[in-house]
Protein backbone atom coordinates (compact mmCIF):
# COMPACT_ATOMS: atom_id res chain seq x y z
CA UNK A 1 0.00 0.00 0.00
CA UNK A 2 1.53 3.66 -0.91
CA UNK A 3 1.01 6.43 1.46
CA UNK A 4 0.37 9.79 0.57
CA UNK A 5 0.19 12.94 2.22
CA UNK A 6 -3.05 15.16 2.01
CA UNK A 7 -1.80 18.43 2.14
CA UNK A 8 0.13 21.57 1.02
CA UNK A 9 1.89 22.88 3.88
CA UNK A 10 5.60 22.40 2.79
CA UNK A 11 6.12 21.90 6.73
CA UNK A 12 4.26 18.61 6.94
CA UNK A 13 5.22 17.39 4.07
CA UNK A 14 9.33 17.53 4.98
CA UNK A 15 8.16 15.79 8.02
CA UNK A 16 6.53 13.32 6.43
CA UNK A 17 9.68 12.07 3.68
CA UNK A 18 11.81 12.02 6.90
CA UNK A 19 9.40 9.75 8.30
CA UNK A 20 10.68 7.80 5.29
CA UNK A 21 7.05 5.86 4.88
CA UNK A 22 5.95 9.02 2.06
CA UNK A 23 5.39 8.15 -1.67
CA UNK A 24 3.25 10.89 -3.18
CA UNK A 25 1.71 14.06 -2.33
CA UNK A 26 -2.16 15.15 -3.08
CA UNK A 27 -3.72 18.79 -2.63
CA UNK A 28 -6.67 20.33 -3.78
CA UNK A 29 -7.52 24.10 -4.36
CA UNK A 30 -9.28 24.42 -0.72
CA UNK A 31 -5.72 23.18 0.71
CA UNK A 32 -3.52 25.25 -1.16
CA UNK A 33 -6.07 28.23 -0.09
CA UNK A 34 -5.32 26.96 3.60
CA UNK A 35 -1.85 27.68 3.31
CA UNK A 36 -2.05 31.28 1.60
CA UNK A 37 -1.24 30.35 -2.19
CA UNK A 38 -3.00 32.89 -4.09
CA UNK A 39 -2.27 33.19 -7.51
CA UNK A 40 -1.40 31.12 -11.02
CA UNK A 41 2.65 31.65 -10.37
CA UNK A 42 2.75 30.90 -6.82
CA UNK A 43 -0.14 28.19 -6.94
CA UNK A 44 2.51 26.50 -9.60
CA UNK A 45 5.86 26.94 -7.71
CA UNK A 46 4.45 25.55 -4.87
CA UNK A 47 4.07 22.73 -7.28
CA UNK A 48 7.32 22.62 -7.83
CA UNK A 49 8.02 22.63 -4.41
CA UNK A 50 6.24 19.98 -2.99
CA UNK A 51 7.67 17.79 -5.95
CA UNK A 52 11.53 18.90 -5.08
CA UNK A 53 10.51 17.39 -1.52
CA UNK A 54 8.69 14.05 -2.46
CA UNK A 55 11.42 12.84 -4.26
CA UNK A 56 10.31 10.12 -7.09
CA UNK A 57 6.44 10.43 -5.63
CA UNK A 58 3.03 11.29 -7.27
CA UNK A 59 1.82 14.58 -6.91
CA UNK A 60 -1.68 15.62 -7.49
CA UNK A 61 -2.32 18.78 -8.88
CA UNK A 62 -6.15 20.10 -9.81
CA UNK A 63 -7.51 21.82 -12.28
CA UNK A 64 -10.00 24.26 -11.88
CA UNK A 65 -11.77 24.26 -15.12
CA UNK A 66 -15.03 22.38 -15.81
CA UNK A 67 -14.80 22.58 -19.20
CA UNK A 68 -12.85 20.19 -21.99
CA UNK A 69 -10.71 22.90 -23.46
CA UNK A 70 -9.84 24.13 -19.78
CA UNK A 71 -8.77 21.10 -18.41
CA UNK A 72 -6.59 20.11 -21.17
CA UNK A 73 -4.79 23.93 -21.01
CA UNK A 74 -4.79 23.61 -17.68
CA UNK A 75 -3.88 20.14 -17.36
CA UNK A 76 -0.92 20.34 -19.97
CA UNK A 77 0.56 23.44 -17.99
CA UNK A 78 0.39 21.40 -15.16
CA UNK A 79 2.31 18.36 -16.22
CA UNK A 80 4.56 20.70 -18.22
CA UNK A 81 5.75 21.39 -14.78
CA UNK A 82 7.18 18.89 -13.40
CA UNK A 83 7.69 14.83 -14.41
CA UNK A 84 6.10 14.14 -11.01
CA UNK A 85 3.00 16.02 -11.24
CA UNK A 86 -0.08 13.70 -12.11
CA UNK A 87 -3.11 15.99 -13.33
CA UNK A 88 -6.44 16.15 -11.11
CA UNK A 89 -9.53 15.57 -12.60
CA UNK A 90 -12.98 15.94 -11.16
CA UNK A 91 -15.71 13.41 -12.07
CA UNK A 92 -17.67 15.36 -14.35
CA UNK A 93 -19.14 14.72 -18.10
CA UNK A 94 -15.90 16.79 -19.45
CA UNK A 95 -13.70 15.69 -16.40
CA UNK A 96 -14.37 11.90 -18.05
CA UNK A 97 -13.22 13.13 -21.93
CA UNK A 98 -10.23 14.61 -20.70
CA UNK A 99 -9.38 11.51 -18.35
CA UNK A 100 -9.37 9.86 -21.80
CA UNK A 101 -7.17 12.75 -23.27
CA UNK A 102 -4.68 12.31 -21.21
CA UNK A 103 -4.47 8.72 -21.02
CA UNK A 104 -3.94 8.83 -24.24
CA UNK A 105 -0.84 11.25 -24.03
CA UNK A 106 0.57 8.96 -21.60
CA UNK A 107 -0.04 11.90 -18.47
CA UNK A 108 -1.06 10.70 -15.53
CA UNK A 109 -4.77 11.78 -14.07
CA UNK A 110 -6.15 11.24 -10.57
CA UNK A 111 -10.15 11.68 -11.20
CA UNK A 112 -11.23 12.92 -8.07
CA UNK A 113 -14.76 14.10 -6.06
CA UNK A 114 -15.65 9.87 -6.63
CA UNK A 115 -18.41 9.07 -4.63
CA UNK A 116 -20.26 5.95 -6.30
CA UNK A 117 -18.69 2.48 -7.88
CA UNK A 118 -20.58 4.16 -11.08
CA UNK A 119 -17.88 6.71 -11.13
CA UNK A 120 -14.67 4.65 -10.38
CA UNK A 121 -16.21 2.21 -13.54
CA UNK A 122 -16.19 5.48 -15.87
CA UNK A 123 -13.05 6.65 -14.30
CA UNK A 124 -10.86 3.30 -15.15
CA UNK A 125 -12.50 3.16 -18.63
CA UNK A 126 -11.41 6.18 -19.75
CA UNK A 127 -7.67 5.56 -18.23
CA UNK A 128 -7.94 7.37 -15.05
CA UNK A 129 -4.42 6.27 -13.38
CA UNK A 130 -6.04 7.25 -10.02
CA UNK A 131 -9.71 7.13 -8.03
CA UNK A 132 -10.01 8.93 -5.49
CA UNK A 133 -13.33 7.80 -3.10
CA UNK A 134 -13.60 9.77 -0.57
CA UNK A 135 -14.36 7.89 2.10
CA UNK A 136 -14.42 10.24 4.93
CA UNK A 137 -17.03 12.50 3.58
CA UNK A 138 -19.29 9.24 2.56
CA UNK A 139 -19.10 8.73 6.78
CA UNK A 140 -20.44 12.18 7.67
CA UNK A 141 -23.75 11.43 5.36
CA UNK A 142 -23.88 8.02 7.04
CA UNK A 143 -22.44 5.67 4.25
CA UNK A 144 -20.00 3.41 5.11
CA UNK A 145 -16.75 4.83 2.53
CA UNK A 146 -14.82 1.81 3.06
CA UNK A 147 -17.56 -0.46 1.55
CA UNK A 148 -16.96 1.62 -1.39
CA UNK A 149 -13.28 1.01 -1.66
CA UNK A 150 -14.03 -2.33 -1.21
CA UNK A 151 -16.64 -2.43 -3.91
CA UNK A 152 -14.34 -0.64 -6.18
CA UNK A 153 -11.46 -2.57 -6.02
CA UNK A 154 -14.14 -6.15 -6.42
CA UNK A 155 -15.25 -3.84 -9.71
CA UNK A 156 -11.74 -3.08 -10.95
CA UNK A 157 -10.07 -7.12 -10.00
CA UNK A 158 -13.32 -8.71 -12.31
CA UNK A 159 -11.57 -6.90 -15.43
CA UNK A 160 -8.23 -6.68 -14.61
CA UNK A 161 -8.60 -2.56 -14.67
CA UNK A 162 -4.92 -1.10 -14.14
CA UNK A 163 -6.45 2.24 -12.55
CA UNK A 164 -5.37 2.63 -8.92
CA UNK A 165 -7.61 3.14 -5.45
CA UNK A 166 -6.27 5.93 -3.94
CA UNK A 167 -8.64 6.23 -0.64
CA UNK A 168 -8.98 9.86 -0.01
CA UNK A 169 -10.59 11.55 2.77
CA UNK A 170 -9.39 10.06 5.01
CA UNK A 171 -9.51 10.87 8.67
CA UNK A 172 -7.85 8.49 11.20
CA UNK A 173 -5.80 5.60 11.54
CA UNK A 174 -8.74 2.95 11.59
CA UNK A 175 -9.74 4.37 8.17
CA UNK A 176 -5.97 3.54 6.53
CA UNK A 177 -6.22 -0.20 8.33
CA UNK A 178 -10.00 -0.74 6.73
CA UNK A 179 -8.80 0.67 3.38
CA UNK A 180 -5.88 -2.09 3.34
CA UNK A 181 -7.80 -4.53 4.38
CA UNK A 182 -10.21 -3.91 1.49
CA UNK A 183 -7.18 -3.61 -0.66
CA UNK A 184 -6.59 -0.16 -1.84
CA UNK A 185 -3.43 0.53 -3.52
CA UNK A 186 -2.79 3.93 -1.80
CA UNK A 187 -4.13 5.88 0.86
CA UNK A 188 -4.07 9.82 1.33
CA UNK A 189 -4.02 10.82 4.47
CA UNK A 190 -3.61 13.99 6.99
CA UNK A 191 0.07 13.10 8.43
CA UNK A 192 -1.48 12.54 12.03
CA UNK A 193 -3.11 9.57 10.77
CA UNK A 194 0.17 7.81 9.41
CA UNK A 195 1.87 8.61 12.55
CA UNK A 196 -0.96 7.55 14.73
CA UNK A 197 -0.32 3.67 13.07
CA UNK A 198 2.52 3.98 15.35
CA UNK A 199 1.04 3.90 18.90
CA UNK A 200 0.38 0.79 20.86
CA UNK A 201 0.47 0.81 24.40
CA UNK A 202 2.18 -2.46 24.59
CA UNK A 203 4.80 -0.87 22.92
CA UNK A 204 5.80 1.54 25.04
CA UNK A 205 5.66 -0.48 28.19
CA UNK A 206 7.64 -3.40 26.63
CA UNK A 207 9.95 -1.09 25.54
CA UNK A 208 10.25 0.68 28.85
CA UNK A 209 11.02 -2.50 30.39
CA UNK A 210 13.72 -3.54 28.15
CA UNK A 211 15.39 -0.48 28.79
CA UNK A 212 14.73 -1.00 32.71
CA UNK A 213 16.31 -4.40 32.32
CA UNK A 214 19.42 -3.90 30.26
CA UNK A 215 20.75 -0.93 32.86
CA UNK A 216 20.00 -3.67 35.61
C1 LIG B 1 -8.06 14.03 -1.97
O1 LIG B 1 -7.42 14.08 -2.96
C2 LIG B 1 -8.75 15.17 -1.35
O2 LIG B 1 -7.90 16.28 -1.47
C3 LIG B 1 -9.00 15.00 0.11
O3 LIG B 1 -8.68 13.70 0.56
C4 LIG B 1 -10.31 15.52 0.59
O4 LIG B 1 -10.37 15.31 1.98
P1 LIG B 1 -11.40 16.07 2.93
O5 LIG B 1 -12.73 15.38 2.84
O6 LIG B 1 -10.80 15.90 4.30
O7 LIG B 1 -11.45 17.50 2.48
Amino acid sequence: MKFFIDTANLAQIKEAAEFGVLDGVTTNPSLMAKEGIKGEAAVMKHYVDICNIVKGGDVSAEVLSTDLAGMIREGEALAALHPQIVVKIPMIRDGIKALKYFSEKGIKTNCTLVFSPGQALLAAKAGATYVSPFIGRLDDVSFDGVDLIAQIVHIYGNYGYKTQVLAASIRHSLHIIRCAEAGADVATCPLSAITDLLKHPLTDIGLAKFLEDARK
